[in-house]
């Protein structure tokens, strides 16, 4: 794993890739809507479309497979002859990240590794898990409330969606509370990396605070080692104890909770109460009738999903959607078109709490990878839009928001509100 701070030679190698990387990549595939995507827009809506006219296997630019279609998304993401890895034994991408110290943990494992670590993880994810941590949600979304309202105005981001998970899975960890803010500032940093590294500046905060994250859950086993609780990090002790896991991997999985559950459900609250205020019909159906609160959180996943791509490999050639698929391209399934096609969707565009009748979105992803943590972020999505819609009904827009431009998740960075 990489030190803190790494060398000069290899932070100067990185920042050299980090700049020439964007305006090369511009300019090599011009024109090519997938290309576009990746080099971040603000709406994808316009590409969505030219890629779908494309046909259902797009052939981009930069040799990826790119998938709009429900039906074949679907098809892909269960396909068991299909892998997160190259045949190297490397997931797409990851060269860079790797160079930061990151290897992705679960994300980025085939079976059987895959399998084993995320056997390790689903104890936290459980019914009565989630039914414990629904009462501390609750607690915390008042709490965040409170102070809100007193001031009359606040920054949904900033002090409602963003600081919510963080604590939750502080709590699924078992985190003690002498440790929260050390786990909080080094948390948001790690969870940021989400949206892919795009400076060297932010290559080395990442760094160090991947190393100091590393660090408090190292003390952390420790501690659990000699007196467990009911928390993760006893269960990882356990595991570790028993040799079903290496050091390296449970460390690792502790890092990617932070990756994967922090900014994706900031997003579900963040991009739910976006749409409930853009359409006050839909918002006034809410606040008189606060239980449809799993459908709102269900529709805001379809109508504006935090995550936008899933990618697979296939390791043998393989044909899909009558075109031949050779060894080691990579399929990208569009997760946030695919929530919008019109051939499985009525009236895709539009956000309609009380849809009924259709099939699933892809926002959780499916097949073996499907998010383990899609229950906890669904009760989160609940409480809190819920709670917010109980407290405060007369919530409304108070200035500019600003939009993520992200390929890979779909976000607000700052959200102004007043309470009434
Ligand atoms: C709205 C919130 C969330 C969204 C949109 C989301 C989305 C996703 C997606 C799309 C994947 C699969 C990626 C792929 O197929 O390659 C995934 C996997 C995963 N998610 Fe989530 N996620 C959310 C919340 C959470 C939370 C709260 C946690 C944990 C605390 C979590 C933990 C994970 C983990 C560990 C994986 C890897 C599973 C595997 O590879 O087997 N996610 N998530």
């Amino acid at each position: 794993m990489t030190t803190a701070t790494g060398s000069r030679l290899g932070d100067l190698f990185l920042g050299a890739q980090l700049k020439v990387g964007r305006p090369l990549l511009k300019a090599a595939m011009k024109g090519d809507p997938y290309i576009d995507i990746l080099l971040g827009v603000q709406d994808p809506r316009p590409q969505y479309a030219i890629i779908r006219e494309g046909g259902p296997l797009y052939r981009s630019k930069g040799n990826a497979l790119v998938v709009t279609s429900h039906t074949l998304g679907t098809e892909i993401l269960r396909d068991r002859r299909l892998n997160i890895c190259h045949t190297n034994g490397r997931a797409p991408g990851m060269q860079l990240m790797e160079r930061i110290g990151w290897d992705g943990s679960i994300l980025n494992l085939d079976p059987p590794d895959h399998t084993r670590i995320r056997r390790l993880a689903q104890p936290a994810f459980t019914p009565r898990k989630i039914a414990e941590y629904r009462v501390a949600v609750e607690r915390i979304c008042h709490e965040l409330l409170d102070k809100a309202e007193k001031q009359g105005e606040f920054d949904l981001i900033r002090d409602y969606a963003g600081p919510l998970p963080i604590a939750v899975i502080g709590d699924m960890l078992g985190v003690p509370e002498s440790e929260h803010e050390r786990f909080y500032r080094h948390g948001r940093v790690i969870g940021s990396v989400i949206d892919g590294v795009k400076s060297l500046s932010m290559a080395r905060d990442f760094r160090r605070a991947h190393s100091e994250y590393l660090k408090l859950f190292a003390e952390l086993i420790e501690l659990r080692r000699a007196e467990p609780a009911d928390d993760l990090v006893s269960v990882l002790a356990d595991a570790h104890g028993e040799g079903k896991v290496t050091e390296h991997e449970l460390l690792a999985l502790c890092a990617v909770l932070a990756v994967t559950g922090f900014e994706t459900t900031t997003n579900l609250i963040g991009n739910g109460t976006l749409a409930l205020l853009e359409n006050p019909d839909q918002w006034q159906l809410f606040r008189d009738d606060p239980d449809l609160g799993p459908k709102v959180v269900e529709e805001t996943m379809r109508y504006d999903s935090p995550a936008l791509q899933a990618t697979r490999i296939p390791h043998e050639e393989i044909e899909l959607a009558g075109q031949r698929v050779k060894v080691d391209e990579a399929l990208v399934v569009l997760v946030g078109a695919a929530n919008h096609d019109p051939e499985v969707f009525r009236d895709p565009d539009r956000f309609d709490i009380l849809r009924e009748g259709e099939p699933d979105h892809l926002s959780f992803s499916g097949g073996i990878h499907y998010c383990i943590g899609a229950p906890l972020a669904r009760m989160e999505g609940d409480v809190a839009l819920r709670v917010l819609a109980e407290r405060l009904p007369k919530l409304r827009f108070n200035g500019p928001r600003r939009r993520r431009s992200s390929p890979v998740i779909s976000g607000l960075e700052s959200f102004p509100l007043a309470v009434s």
